[in-house]
């Protein structure tokens, strides 16, 4: 059996990108997805991009003896925890179904790493964490004030992390906190597949301008920033996915002697709005993009970027990525893709 990290959720949006970075670095990798929100065609995607094959758990990881037979079926050194549901409007109208997802696959997973003696993780979290920022840009020792139960879910993850660290110094855990995840693999062949109308910003504008949309619906113009819309803080998924296997890359070095627990923002350290981005896809795709105004939802934040200092200095990681580079990545996914990956 080759040593190999698992990865939870490892057929999603970041997931599919973060096995990709880790393969073409010769880290081996087992992905468990239960795809609940991403596609068994993925897997294919990432063989025929990287050439290798992969090794994966069609696994409800809610399930804890299905969490085990992976750890007995494979060598696991560490653990990357994509798993879970994500969008902030469901979680207020299913909270239950959240709480229990969330916390019980990371429980899970935990639980079976102690047994087996793995005891590093690395955890996807979200800027989501801190709420509305009190003070721009957002650090990682500021206040966490999330919003809706999706937030609390990831607080608590981190909690939970914590509290378990300082219990046994064999664990070490590096949470991400990342801001808005844009763009998608440069072969076109791998992106953000949403299922139905999309919830967030860019896959609603590519829909726009391949047509399948008629306009955006922009939320709100009149918050307190340059032109009136949110901003936020975008960032390529490859920079993402490197950010991911830089922690974990940190975890695996023993002569980091790194114990404990640490939380991290990955982001592009600046801001844009919703204006912004979409002149920059009109830019890219060479089409007008529609919109209009309308009321603001439920506690969005006017604005948000992160503070990268902290992941910059631990993990030696900088984002390389432009706003036009994430466009036009996303739009080359949008059009080899139109139907994500309902095709032939
Ligand atoms: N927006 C629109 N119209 C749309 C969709 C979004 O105007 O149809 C605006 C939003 O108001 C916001 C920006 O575009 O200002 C980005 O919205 P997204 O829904 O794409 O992203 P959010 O910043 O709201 O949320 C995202 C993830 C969450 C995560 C959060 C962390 O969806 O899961 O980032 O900051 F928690």
């Amino acid at each position: 059996m080759m040593a190999a990290i698992l990865v939870a959720g490892g057929a999603g949006y970041v997931g599919s990108h973060t096995v990709i970075k880790l393969l073409e670095k010769d880290i081996d990798v087992i992905i468990a997805d239960d795809f609940s929100n991403s596609d068994e065609r993925v897997i294919h995607a990432i063989e025929a991009i990287t050439g290798k094959t992969v090794k994966s758990y069609a696994v409800d990881l809610t399930q804890k003896e299905e969490v085990r037979r992976i750890f007995d079926e494979n060598e696991i050194i560490g653990v990357i925890d994509f798993a879970g549901f994500k969008s902030v409007g469901t979680s207020s109208k299913a909270p239950l179904a959240y709480y229990r997802n969330n916390l019980e696959i990371l429980l899970n997973l935990l639980s079976v790493m102690q047994e087996q003696g793995v005891y590093h993780l690395v955890f996807s979290s979200s800027a989501t964490v801190y709420g509305n920022p009190e003070s721009l840009p957002v650090k990682e020792s500021d206040k966490q004030k999330p919003t809706n139960p999706y937030g609390q879910t990831k607080v608590m993850s981190e909690r939970i992390l914590r509290d378990l660290a300082k219990s046994d110094e064999r664990w070490s855990f590096i949470s991400l906190r990342f801001f808005n995840p844009l763009g998608a693999h440069k072969s076109g062949d791998l992106g953000e597949n949403p299922n139905g109308v999309p919830n967030n910003l860019a896959p609603y504008i590519t829909q726009v301008a391949i047509g399948k949309l008629s306009e955006l619906k922009i939320f709100g113009h009149d918050f307190p920033t340059s032109d009136g819309t949110s901003v936020r803080d975008y960032m390529h998924v490859d920079d993402l996915a490197e950010g991911h296997v830089a922690a974990m890359e940190y975890l695996l070095t023993t002569s980091n002697k790194f114990s404990g627990f640490e939380a991290l923002n990955l982001g592009s350290g600046k801001g844009y709005s919703v204006l912004e981005i979409l002149r920059a896809f009109e830019q890219v795709t060479g089409k007008k993009i529609p919109f209009e105004y309308v009321e603001k939802r439920e506690g969005d934040a006017a604005e948000s970027f992160a503070s990268i200092e902290k992941a910059k200095e631990f993990l030696g990681w900088e984002p390389k990525y432009t706003i036009t580079d994430m466009c036009l990545d996303t739009w080359n996914w949008q059009q080899k893709h139109p139907n994500g990956y309902n095709e032939a």
